[in-house]
């Protein structure tokens, strides 16, 4: 371990990335303070987290919509820098309830802000998602590939929070900003204690793929094969969420060094490497020594055909690069449905 640097507030601190981000944080020699509503998660994330790491956390259940209740956190700990976790992410959930998505996703992510200026703590990492390129027109996309307008509420609610951190970096002198566009996260920590925790019926494909592999569900749908691509399904950059908390680590490494070259930044955490629906399948199937029934199924309205990151600048301004084998991801996945369902 490396001696002791800042103080991270990781709001969201129980979810699926706030979970494996604080353990690469704390491996890393920072110090952190999680909070979370529970309102997506439960106790055990925390309580997985301290597992790993074989100490107590600092953790405070606060709601980053109450303003009172996140004063009190940012009165009650020092900390230089915050990762913002804390939203809704379901995109169907946010066709269906919109409000429920600009009041939860923006008014928390305002607070933070407000209260950062308020206090003096400069430095905060937003996830973003690579959903903001929307179905872009060249393959893969740079951090340059203009935004196309969002198809969802979810989507732009990611759009507008990285424009309101652009206007408040160029407006506060003392604020920093570093958005990250997250491919798609998957696989779990090798220790299985902690990883994705789905409430109902998953949206995403690895979750409902373990489910599937672990008996909860019936047949895994695939979401169209009549695509233009390669095996006619959907491409898409699949990450890994060990060695996407590490990419937090590496930009929190930059704030809080003093390192940024502009107030605000963006940069693409994928793998640079497209993998199909089938691919992804297939690959789980054989790692895990297992058969998935599955069945060829309509488009899901919404999807794009392909997208897949050019991750150049983070691998170079950065210095971070996504590592894991996509087959000792799959079986992580495996191994942390396998921890959730008691099965041997
Ligand atoms: C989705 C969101 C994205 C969000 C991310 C994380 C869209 C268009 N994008 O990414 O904004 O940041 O989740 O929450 O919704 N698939 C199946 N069967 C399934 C589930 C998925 O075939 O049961 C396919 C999909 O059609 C897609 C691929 O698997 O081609 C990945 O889907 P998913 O895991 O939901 O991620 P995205 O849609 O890429």
């Amino acid at each position: 371990m490396s001696k002791k640097k800042d103080t991270v507030l990781v709001s969201g601190g129980a979810g699926y990335i706030g979970t494996h981000t604080t353990v690469a944080l704390i491996e890393a020699g920072y110090d952190v303070v999680m909070i979370d509503n529970f309102s997506n998660s439960e106790p055990s994330a925390v309580e997985g987290v301290e597992k790993i790491l074989g100490r107590k956390m600092t953790f405070e259940e606060c709601d980053t919509c109450d303003i009172k209740a996140l004063r009190g956190v940012f009165e009650r700990h020092e900390f230089s820098t915050v990762i913002h976790f804390a939203a809704y992410k379901a995109v169907g959930e946010s066709m269906a309830e919109p409000l429920k998505y600009y009041q939860n996703n923006l008014v928390s992510y305002m607070n933070i802000l407000q209260l950062m200026k308020e206090f003096g703590r400069p430095n905060i990492l937003f996830s973003s998602s690579a959903t903001v390129y929307g179905d872009a027109d060249v393959l893969p996309v740079t951090e340059q590939t203009p935004r196309k307008p969002a198809t969802s509420p979810y989507g732009n609610t990611k759009q507008i929070a990285e424009d309101i951190l652009r206007d408040c970096c160029a407006a506060y002198e003392g604020m920093y900003g570093i958005a990250l566009r997250y491919f798609n996260p998957v696989g779990a920590h090798p220790s299985a204690l902690i990883g994705e925790l789905p409430r109902g019926v998953p949206n995403n494909l690895l979750p409902f793929v373990t489910q599937t592999a672990a008996g909860l569900r019936e047949c895994l749908s695939v979401f169209g094969n009549d695509y233009d691509t390669p095996d006619g399904t959907c491409l898409r950059d699949y990450i890994d969420v060990v060695d996407l908390a590490k990419a937090h680590v590496a930009a929190v490494d930059r704030m809080t060094e003093g390192k940024m070259e502009q107030k605000y930044e963006i940069f693409n955490v994928g793998t640079g490497r497209p993998g199909s629906v089938l691919e992804l399948l297939t690959r789980f199937e054989k790692a895990n020594d297992l058969k998935l029934p599955y069945k060829i199924v309509g488009r899901r309205p919404g999807d794009v055909p392909a997208v897949w990151a050019d991750t150049a600048v983070a691998n170079k301004v950065l210095g971070w690069k996504a590592e894991r084998d996509l087959d000792d991801t799959l079986r992580a996945a495996w191994a942390w449905e396998k921890h959730l369902r008691n099965i041997k």
